[in-house]
């Protein structure tokens, strides 16, 4: 028996070595951790339960039956992160650059259907070269297994893809369909293809990180959630993250005691909107304000930043929020903007996230660069995402609330369940100017009848009253009770119960 456990002991051993010490020195040379040091960071001390550590290829193509690493080039198991179980699997760079083989795939799907059956989330940390070269088709079928697996789950289980090396080719789409994307500075890529391909197709001179590294992704294409500084932040990052979502599509947003008053009054925010209503203002500060402990997750930070979205708590409990940011744009709806929040709201809904929308919206961009771009496909993707959501929906008209954005942004119509809005709200077809210039066009050469119009206009139109007097405005509040208003109105529809009509699915303008 004592044989058989130094036995065991060794087998362990070899297999946790990975790709040897050489590589792992090359690993941490790029300033990158080995992927079981990710998982220690990453999950409760001594929580992680390894699976298939024994697992080996099954390749006898170019040498490759000589060639054999117990693991190949995945770490995958499960843990608890803040006491919640969580699956994983991290690919290992050491061996064989963490290519994708038939096996390394196996023990990926095996991982996921679990955290399938169990209800549970799943993070997948990419550190790869690709499929496995010596494998082929082989590898292919093991890549599709892969997506096929993240299509079903999403929607069921959160999906978060850490992207902390290579991800090229059609890899990427693995983490392209997960919900979220966190990426590292300057050792993470992500591309369909490589600085090399493209400089022959396209003959543009780019390197890796200005092609696919976390800057890009995370400002340009908008394809990362988040990118961080290292690895050690991005896990510790994702540990914070991980505690506002659900473990799966059966459970209610997660609870936790918080300190912070459900009352509390912050008088400042009665402040916040400038009197003249074309001066920004910084949104962020309302969302800082308001949500427990001013812990707020912002997600896209860097990307359409005319939008905010992210994830806070109202009295322990996850929320989503969406709120146009008048500083970017004036806050207006533009294409990357409607993508960014639809995406947003679809997950808060498929994950029973309340949604809290504060509003200040002077309507949709205008010009050719919108249109032929196609705002009209995109703007519908956030007021589709909106109308198909289910979940409790409270939003606060800060400002101006314009037009069909008026509508867009959780609006009582397209079933608000509350809608609030301050004094300063200004609830109408368009702003002032634009209004008279179109209904009063005879008088456009008279300066004074137009400034006169637009005075009676804005008296008439730009407050919160017409659309209360309607009920399209539950109530108009004093900005400095937001929060106390909307943790009533969230506690209020704790147990609300809504089903859409039945459907094979809906058709989403893609
Ligand atoms: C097998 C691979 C590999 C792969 C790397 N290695 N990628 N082995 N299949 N795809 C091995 C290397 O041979 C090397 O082994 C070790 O991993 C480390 O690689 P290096 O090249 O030394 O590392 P580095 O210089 O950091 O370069 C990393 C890299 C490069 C940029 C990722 O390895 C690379 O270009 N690899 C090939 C990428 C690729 O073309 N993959 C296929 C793409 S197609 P030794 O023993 O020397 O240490 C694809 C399709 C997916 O992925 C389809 C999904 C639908």
């Amino acid at each position: 028996m004592k044989d058989i456990i130094t036995q065991l002991q060794q087998q362990r051993a070899r297999a946790e070595r990975g790709g040897g010490e050489a590589r792992i020195a090359a690993q941490h040379a790029k300033g990158k951790l080995t992927a079981r040091e990710r998982i220690e960071v990453l999950f409760d001390a001594g929580s992680f339960e390894e699976w298939d550590i024994f697992v080996e290829h099954r390749c006898t193509d170019f040498g490759m039956q000589d060639k054999t690493i117990p693991g190949d080039g995945v770490v995958t198991g499960y843990g608890t992160i803040n006491g919640r179980l969580v699956f994983i699997y991290s690919q290992d760079f050491t061996v064989f650059g963490g290519s994708l083989s038939e096996a390394h795939a196996e023990k990926i799907c095996k991982v996921m259907d679990h955290a399938m059956k169990v209800g549970a989330p799943i993070i997948g940390i990419s550190d790869s070269g690709g499929a496995r070269i010596q494998e082929g088709v082989a590898s292919l079928g093991g890549y599709a297994e892969v997506f096929q697996r993240n299509v079903l789950a999403s929607g069921v289980v959160p999906q978060i893809s850490l992207v902390m090396g290579p991800c090229a080719g059609g890899a990427v789409y693995s983490p392209a369909i997960t919900d979220f994307i966190f990426m590292v500075r300057d050792s993470s890529y992500m591309f369909v293809t490589g600085p090399d391909v493209v400089k022959t197709v396209t003959h543009e001179e780019v390197t890796a990180e200005q092609l696919g590294g976390a800057a890009t992704h995370a400002g340009i294409s908008g394809v990362a959630d988040r990118a961080f500084d290292n690895d050690v932040e991005a896990l510790l990052m994702t540990r914070r993250f991980i505690d506002f979502l659900p473990p799966s599509n059966r459970a209610g947003p997660p609870q936790r005691p918080t300190a912070d008053n459900a009352a509390r009054v912050e008088k400042s925010l009665d402040t916040l909107v400038p009197a003249d209503s074309n001066q920004p203002y910084d949104m962020k500060e309302l969302v800082l304000k308001v949500v427990d402990e001013g812990d707020f997750f912002e997600l896209q930070a860097e990307y359409a930043r005319n939008i905010i979205t992210g994830f806070g708590r109202m009295q322990g409990r996850s929320v989503g929020v969406v709120a146009n940011q008048p500083l970017v744009l004036a806050g207006c709806l533009d294409i990357q903007s409607s993508i960014k929040a639809a995406r947003f709201v679809r997950f808060c809904d498929a994950f029973n996230i309340p949604l809290v929308t504060f509003v200040d919206v002077p309507g949709f961009m205008p010009g050719t660069a919108q249109e032929y771009g196609g705002i009209i496909k995109h703007g519908a993707k956030l007021l589709y995402a909106y109308a198909e959501a289910t979940v409790p929906k409270v939003t606060v008209i800060t400002r101006k609330a314009y037009g069909g954005a008026y509508d867009v942004m959780s609006s009582k119509h397209l079933r608000g369940d509350v809608n609030l809005a301050w004094p300063s709200a200004e609830i109408a077809v368009m702003g002032p100017k634009g209004a008279v210039e179109i209904i009063f066009r005879e008088e456009a050469k008279d300066a004074n009848a137009i400034d006169a119009r637009t005075m009676e206009y804005r008296e008439k139109f730009a407050n919160p009253f017409v659309a209360g007097r309607r009920g399209y405005i539950d109530d108009v509040i004093f900005p400095r009770d937001t929060r106390k208003r909307l943790c009533r109105s969230l506690t209020m529809l704790r147990d609300k119960r809504l089903e859409n009509p039945w459907k094979r699915h809906g058709n989403v303008p893609l």
